[in-house]
């Protein structure tokens, strides 16, 4: 007898970009550019190793790191971690208060409770084009429908469209099953694109005009991987257009020092839907391992964390430039755009006359066949609707392997040219 599943069980399906993993890293030699992991060879273990040793010699306080923790989360990591966002939007202690703060299972978590106490099947979120596609996974799953936003040329959201867009739901009856807008803000997954604090700003302005609240949700997973300079936008955590929103701002620690350890992090300006989310989480898991939170606590206390991450700065930076650079001329010479991104891990490139990069482009096969792999950007938009543009991950590959999958790439793009051209 088969198993009765739940309508939400029903709802769920595998995830493309999985499925298609599956099938390109079966071929032998495959260089992948598709998962967005991190470095392997830089993964702070002796850090690790040390933190250990740090907790294992602190006595009584040390032996309970390996206890049941509490549902929000380690008290001196979460003040630790609001300390850090008031620092990078250089505000006062009374500006955000730690006890909004709760340590997650990585952001994912987060961004999936924040979903799950929002919305209802047949509610709206807004979403940017492109944007995270797990993040559409998870509205798949919950049969909560994106609405793409209006987007500029220039990658921003095209203000005066939004408004378009919300008379529209206003006009016909729609505007409260709006629930949510989601911004990833700074060096975009997968874009690499930042949104201005100008438009975060107005976006609050024409929010706060709206009869219903439409929270914002903003996922800033990749705002301290910048190989240079911090990108200059403080959050809507603390832009005042946002005051009367209810705000959740999403960040995490697993890309900026171990992905392995998966602990995130979210602060919630709405004390209703705080504890909502919380609640949730205290029958999911009460608590994210202790354990792993206490060896981020101890990092980041040490200054362990900002030592690694300074480094890994300049480490995805000249990963990128060896793909960037790569890639080079001989693919720009071929009509392909892309802009070289400030931060994040990522290339987000579009094809020349919008030729066809999806999963059953012959683009997609003849990448396949040379030995590289990259997630085809139709993932990353709301119905699949662009499919001429893809995402390059440089975080896993050594330099050596990145310089050989842009070879292949370049190699595939100039097989497309000839066959078009014969
Ligand atoms: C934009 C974005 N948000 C959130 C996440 C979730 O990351 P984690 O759960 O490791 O914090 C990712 C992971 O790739 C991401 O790219």
């Amino acid at each position: 007898m088969q198993v009765k599943l739940s309508d939400l069980g029903m709802r769920q399906r595998p995830s493309d970009i999985t499925r298609l993993m599956t099938f390109a890293l079966k071929q032998p030699n495959m260089l992948s550019l598709a998962a967005g992991f991190t470095d392997n060879e830089s993964l702070p273990i002796e850090d690790i190793r040390e933190l250990v040793e740090e907790i294992a010699d602190s006595g009584a306080k040390g032996k309970t790191t390996l206890q049941y923790g509490t549902n929000k989360g380690r008290d001196r990591l979460r003040s630790l971690l609001a300390k850090r966002i008031r620092s990078l939007d250089t505000i006062h202690e009374s500006q955000l208060d730690e006890k909004n703060l709760f340590i997650s299972n990585g952001s994912q978590q987060a961004l999936y409770l924040a979903i799950q106490t929002l919305c209802d099947p047949g509610d709206f979120v807004l979403i940017e084009q492109p944007t995270y596609f797990v993040f559409l996974e998870i509205l798949q799953g919950f049969g909560v429908n994106a609405v793409a936003m209006p987007m500029r040329e220039d990658g921003e959201i095209d203000l005066a469209g939004l408004e378009r867009l919300l008379s529209q739901f206003e006009s016909t009856g729609n505007l409260d099953k709006i629930k949510a807008l989601y911004l990833v803000s700074y060096f975009s997954n997968p874009s690499g694109h930042c949104v201005s604090e100008k438009v975060k700003s107005d976006i609050g302005s024409l929010l706060s005009r709206q009869k219903v609240p439409i929270a914002v949700i903003e996922d800033a997973a990749y705002r301290e991987l910048y190989y240079q300079h911090p990108f200059e936008s403080r959050s809507t955590v603390v832009l005042e257009s946002f005051n009367q929103l209810p705000v959740l701002y999403t960040s995490t620690l697993t890309k900026p020092y171990a992905s392995g350890l998966k602990v995130g992090y979210a602060y919630c300006s709405d004390t209703k839907w705080l504890n909502s989310m919380l609640s949730v989480k205290g029958k999911q898991d009460f608590g994210t391992a202790n354990f792993a939170q206490a060896i981020l606590e101890y990092a980041l206390a040490s200054g362990r964390f900002d030592t690694h991450l300074t480094s890994l700065r300049g480490l995805y930076q000249s990963k990128m430039l060896t793909l960037h650079e790569s890639l080079g001329d001989s693919l720009k010479s071929l009509g392909w755009e892309w802009e070289e991104p400030k931060g994040g891990l990522y290339l987000w490139l579009k094809s020349p006359n919008e030729m066809r990069t999806d999963g059953e482009s012959q683009f997609h096969k003849s990448c396949i066949e040379n030995g590289v792999f990259y997630v085809p950007g139709n993932l990353c938009h709301h119905g699949n609707e662009i499919r001429s543009q893809i995402r390059l991950s440089f975080g896993s590959l050594n330099l050596a392997d990145i310089r050989e999958a842009a070879n292949r790439f370049l190699a595939a793009a100039e097989s497309m040219t000839v066959s078009a051209i014969t």
